[in-house]
C-alpha cells in the first residue's frame, strides 16, 4: 500500500465557496476537528486576504500540533511575509506559493510573458524558502498549461528548494486520462521530480474531481488536495471523504491508503456543514442523509437479510450510527413489520395486514411516513376491537 498525504483546504479553498464566511472561532473549531480526522496538512487560510483571516490562521498555527499548517500566498513578497508571520509559530509550518502557468492566465490575467513568470516563481520560492523549510509551489491552471513549459518551471522551483509541487485543475476542465498523463509527463521529463511530493488539486466543474485525483495518484502524485463535503470555488473541490473511503472500500483494486480516521468523517462533515451553512445534499456520497437509507421494499428486504446486498460501506466505518429503512410508498411488508417491533408494538398477522393497508394509503398522500404517523396508525389498530 502506498500512503497518500491528504492536504485539506476546507479552510481556504472551501471558504471561497460563495456565501461562506467563517470567523476565527469557527475556523479554529474546524481545524481541531480536521486534526482529529487525521489530515496530514491543513491549509488554514490566505493571510494576505484580510486581517481577520491572518488572525485565524495565526490562532490555528499556535493550536494545531499534529498536522502541518499551510498558508497561501501569491508569488509576491508581501503575501509571503504575511503568510510566514501568520504560521511561524506552527509546529510544522508550510508556505504555499502559487502563480498561474497557462497561456490564458499569463497573458490576460497576469499580463506577463512565460519567461517573466518563471523568474518570479524562482525568486518567490527562494524568498519563501529563506523563511520556511517546507515550501509548496502551485502552478495555477496547470491542466491548461503547456507541458514543456510546466516541466521547465517545476525543475526550476525544485532547484530553489520547493518541497511540494502541486498541479491544479483550477477550472475543473481536465479528464482522468489527460490529468494522469500530465503527472506521467512530469515524472519522465523533470530530472529532480523525485525530490518533491507531487500533488493533485481538482475542482469539480465537470463532476470529475474524484476520478481526476485518482488518475493523478495512479501516475505518481503522493499528495491530494481537497475539502470535506467537496465545498469550494464554483462547483467545489474533490471531496476528500470520497477519496479516503474509495481507497478503503476498493483496496482490492487500488493500492493506496490515507491517514484518515474514517469514523471521524461524519462528525467532521456535520461540523463543517453547520459552521459554513453549506447544506450537504441528501444524495451526497458517504455523508449525505440518504447515503445509508433504503426506501424500496426490494432493497429493504435485502438489507434486512444481509446488509451487504445493497450496502458497500458499513455505516459505522464512517461514523454513521446505523443505516435507516425509510418508510415510503415503495416500502414492503417486511420492513414495515420490523418497524412495528422497533416501535414496541405486538400485533397479530391480521392486524399487521390492516395496519400495512392503512400505511400504504397514507404513502399516497405523504412522501415519507414518520414514526409519529406510524404510531397513530398502530395505536388505532391496536385499540380497535
Ligand atoms: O485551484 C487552484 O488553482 C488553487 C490554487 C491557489 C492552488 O486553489
Ligand atoms: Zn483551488
Amino acid at each position: 500500500m502506498t500512503q497518500i498525504k491528504i492536504f485539506d483546504t476546507t479552510l481556504r479553498d472551501g471558504e471561497q465557496s460563495p456565501g461562506v464566511n467563517l470567523n476565527q472561532l469557527e475556523k479554529l473549531e474546524i481545524a481541531k476537528q480536521l486534526e482529529r480526522l487525521g489530515v496530514d496538512v491543513m491549509e488554514a487560510g490566505f493571510p494576505a486576504s484580510s486581517q481577520g483571516d491572518f488572525d485565524a490562521v495565526q490562532k490555528i498555527a499556535q493550536t494545531i500540533t499534529k498536522s502541518t499548517v499551510a498558508a497561501l500566498a501569491r508569488a509576491n513578497k508581501n503575501d509571503i511575509d504575511r503568510a510566514w508571520e501568520a504560521i511561524k509559530d506552527a509546529k510544522k509550518p508550510r508556505i504555499h506559493v502559487f502563480i498561474a502557468t497557462s497561456p490564458i492566465h499569463m497573458q490576460d490575467k497576469l499580463k506577463k510573458s512565460p519567461e517573466e513568470v518563471v523568474l518570479i516563481a524562482e525568486e518567490m520560492v527562494r524568498y519563501a524558502k529563506e523563511k520556511c523549510t517546507d515550501v509548496e509551489f502551485s502552478a495555477e491552471d496547470a491542466s491548461r498549461s503547456e507541458l514543456p513549459f510546466l516541466a521547465e518551471i517545476i525543475e526550476k522551483v525544485i532547484a530553489q528548494g520547493a518541497t511540494v509541487v502541486n498541479l491544479p485543475d483550477t477550472v475543473g476542465y481536465t479528464t482522468p486520462k489527460e490529468y494522469g498523463e500530465m503527472f506521467k509527463y512530469m515524472k519522465e521529463h523533470v530530472p529532480n521530480i523525485n525530490k518533491v511530493d507531487l500533488s493533485t488539486h481538482c475542482h469539480d466543474d465537470l463532476g470529475m474531481a474524484l476520478a481526476n485525483s485518482i488518475a493523478g495518484v495512479q501516475n505518481g502524485a503522493t499528495q491530494v488536495e481537497g475539502t470535506i463535503n467537496g465545498i469550494g470555488e464554483r462547483a467545489g473541490n474533490v471531496a476528500l471523504e470520497e477519496l479516503a473511503v474509495t481507497f478503503e472500500i476498493r483496496k482490492d483494486f487500488y493500492s493506496f491508503t490515507t491517514n484518515f480516521i474514517l469514523n471521524e468523517i461524519k462528525r467532521t462533515s456535520d461540523i463543517i456543514s453547520k459552521l459554513t451553512g453549506m447544506v450537504v445534499p441528501g444524495n451526497k456520497a458517504i455523508v449525505g442523509r440518504n447515503a445509508f437509507a433504503h426506501e424500496s421494499g426490494i432493497h429493504q428486504d435485502g438489507v434486512l437479510k444481509n446488509a451487504q446486498t445493497y450496502e458497500i460501506i458499513t455505516p459505522a466505518l464512517v461514523g454513521v450510527t446505523s443505516n435507516s429503512l425509510v418508510l415510503g410508498k415503495h416500502s414492503g411488508r417486511h420492513a414495515f413489520k420490523d418497524k412495528i417491533v422497533q416501535l414496541g408494538f405486538e400485533l397479530s398477522e391480521d392486524k399487521v395486514t390492516e395496519a400495512f393497508q392503512n400505511f400504504k394509503l397514507l404513502t399516497d398522500r405523504k412522501k415519507e411516513v414518520t414514526d409519529d404517523d406510524l404510531f397513530v396508525i398502530l395505536m388505532d389498530i391496536q385499540t380497535d376491537v
